[in-house]
């Protein structure tokens, strides 16, 4: 299963990436604008930290406007994967790119049908967001599961990216499930590591230490 790091903040990649635990990243305009700086130069840095995928997402509503997008995007790196929005256009788009060979990431998806056409325009991850999903009281990871089911039933080959991540459970669920990819906010990311009997171990182990430890 891969980790991408759900955030622009350089900082944290670069903490998280020198850990071994980030093999992409993914970036939406919210995280661009919460980041405060420039969107190239930001995605230019990332690139520079992170061999693996960067998706970067495009705000046009226009298959047009967003393949002029993505052809200025892949100059930022060489590691781009074009992010869409799953719409009409966004579908033609994928279509467009896949076909020449470029990785895409369609996301704010939601359902399961919406991951079946994703698949089907030949995206390389579909994003579904589980954590808007549990939102809106509706159980996020059933998404995942059927998606499962029917990217193996067709032998798709579109990556399932589960997005809006925001507990350790969510993670694990996604890797029962079989989820390719999770995608990350640095403070889950922190929470990976936590357990009160980790803490206790640790605090114990050390105080014994003294015990044999020379001056
Ligand atoms: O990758 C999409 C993700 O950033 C959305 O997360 O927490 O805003 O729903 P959230």
């Amino acid at each position: 299963m891969k980790f991408f790091i759900d955030t622009a903040d350089i900082d944290a990649i670069k903490q998280a990436y020198e850990m071994g635990l980030v093999d992409g990243v993914t970036t939406n305009p919210s995280l661009i604008k919460q980041s405060g700086r420039d969107h190239e130069e930001t995605i230019r840095e990332i690139s520079s930290i992170v061999p693996g995928p960067i998706s970067v997402e495009t705000i046009s509503t226009t298959t047009q406007g967003m393949l002029d997008e993505a052809e200025i995007y892949q100059t930022w790196g060489n590691n781009i994967v074009i992010k869409i929005v799953m719409s009409p256009e966004g579908m033609q788009t994928v279509k467009f790119l896949s076909a020449k060979g470029i990785k895409t990431n369609v996301t704010v998806t939601f359902t399961a049908a919406q991951a079946l056409i994703a698949a089907k325009a030949g995206a390389t991850y579909v994003s579904p967001f589980v954590g808007r999903l549990d939102d809106i009281g509706h159980h996020g990871m059933d998404v995942i599961e059927q998606i499962r089911t029917i990217y193996d039933h067709y032998a798709f080959q579109t990556k399932i990216l589960v997005a809006s991540v925001r507990s350790p459970i969510h993670l694990l669920d996604a890797a029962m499930v079989g989820a390719d990819v999770a995608t990350i906010p640095p403070k889950t990311l922190q929470q990976l590591f936590k357990h009160p009997l980790t803490d206790k171990g640790i605090e114990q182990f050390l105080a014994d230490a003294k015990a044999f430890q020379k001056a």
